[in-house]
Order: C-alpha cells, then structure tokens, then sequence
C-alpha cells in the first residue's frame, strides 16, 4: 500500500519533471501594448500540435490563407468571436476595421502581429482571446480576416508574391461546403 503510494508519487513527480508539451516556439511573439512575451501555452488547450500551428510558430507564416476548408471555419470563429465589435465584414464598429489597409498598430499587417493581438489583446475593450481561440483557431480567423480585406494587394503584406498573383477578393453571399477540402476539419 505503502509502496504503491510512494510509487505513484515518484511517477506523478516524473510526468511534471516532463517539458511542456506543445510545440517549441522558435519566434517570440510579444504583446501588442506591453512588448512582454506572450505565453502560448495559457489559454484555451488543444490546437498546438497541427502542422500549421508549428509552421506559424516557428515561421510566422500561416498555412491557412487562401485555404478554403480553414475560411469556411475562420469565418464561423470570428463571427462568434469578433463581429460583434468589429463588423460582420470587419468593417470597423465599436473595434477599428480589419479590413482595409490602416492599422492602429502596424505589427498587425504581419500575420504574427495579428496573432499576438488575438492572443494577448491590446487597449480597452480589445482584451485577450486565448480563452476562446486556441492557437489553430487563431490562425484560422487570421486567414478568415485576411480574406475579408479590401484594401490594395500591393500592401497585403501576410500574401506570398505567389498568392498576391491569384489574390481573389472575398464577395459577399460567398459560401463555403461542408465537406470542403483542404487542411481544416469542420469545428465540432
Ligand atoms: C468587445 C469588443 C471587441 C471584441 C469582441 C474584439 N475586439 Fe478587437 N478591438 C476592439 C477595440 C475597441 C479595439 C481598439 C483597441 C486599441 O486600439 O488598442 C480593437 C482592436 C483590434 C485590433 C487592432 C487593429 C489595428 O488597427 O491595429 C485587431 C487586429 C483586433 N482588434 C482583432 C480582433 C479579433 C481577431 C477579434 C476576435 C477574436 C477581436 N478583435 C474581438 C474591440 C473588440
């Protein structure tokens, strides 16, 4: 009994002695108004481990833009989570627009500034959504914002010269399949 107990102690000093789990960030991603270091590991669990999420956090560069099973769910987050405040077409409403090229705080043209807003928040009524939004689905809503811009594509900075070549503007009434393919599952 005795030793069973001391056993499972020893273990659960094992399991804490662990690293974190969750992918090494290779950037530092620093919040918008402090510049203080972001804890990514805080917030919302799951969705760190995707591919994507270990790109971004090493890279900064988000594979979802463009993809279509990622806006379909990007757009469904920030509807639940952002509209509100910022638009249905983020527009701007009581929260600035996101959608055209002026930025309060012009890390945000950077998908890894957008992301540290997310994730950290920045003035007022902008507080931090890594209780909503874990890491995955920051970068969705990323690709979703990034597909409602409206603003020239020479200043779409988060766009590869590739993508700015095939960069087709978000039109209204625009919908999106079930079932459509690409790199993110349907949301639970
Ligand atoms: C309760 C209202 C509210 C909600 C919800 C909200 N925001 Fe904001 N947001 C604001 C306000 C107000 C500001 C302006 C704050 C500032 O200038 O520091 C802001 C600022 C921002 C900025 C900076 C824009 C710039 O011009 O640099 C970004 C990016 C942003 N929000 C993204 C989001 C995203 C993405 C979500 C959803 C995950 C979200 N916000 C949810 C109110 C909100």
């Amino acid at each position: 009994m005795l030793l069973a107990g001391a056993a499972s102690a020893l273990c659960a000093a094992a399991v804490m002695a662990q690293p974190q789990s969750g992918p090494q960030t290779g950037l530092i991603f620093r919040n918008t108004i402090t510049g203080e270091p972001l804890d990514l590991a805080e917030g919302k669990p799951g969705g760190r481990d995707t591919k994507a999420v270990q790109t971004f956090f090493q890279t900064g560069k988000n594979l979802y833009i463009d993809d279509k099973s990622c806006l379909r769910n990007g757009e469904s987050l920030y509807l639940t989570s952002c509209s509100g405040c910022h638009g249905h077409l983020a527009e701007g409403k009581v929260g600035p627009g996101l959608n055209d090229n002026y930025w309060t705080y012009p890390a945000n043209t950077e998908d890894t500034g957008l992301f540290a807003t997310i994730w950290g928040g920045a003035n007022g009524m902008m507080g931090p959504h890594n209780e909503d939004l874990n890491p995955d689905e920051a970068l969705q809503v990323i690709a979703w914002i990034r597909h409602l811009y409206t603003g020239p594509v020479s200043d779409a900075a988060w766009l590869t010269d590739e993508q700015k070549k095939h960069y087709t503007p978000f039109k209204e009434g625009e919908t999106f399949a079930k079932d459509e393919p690409g790199q993110c599952k349907p949301l639970e």
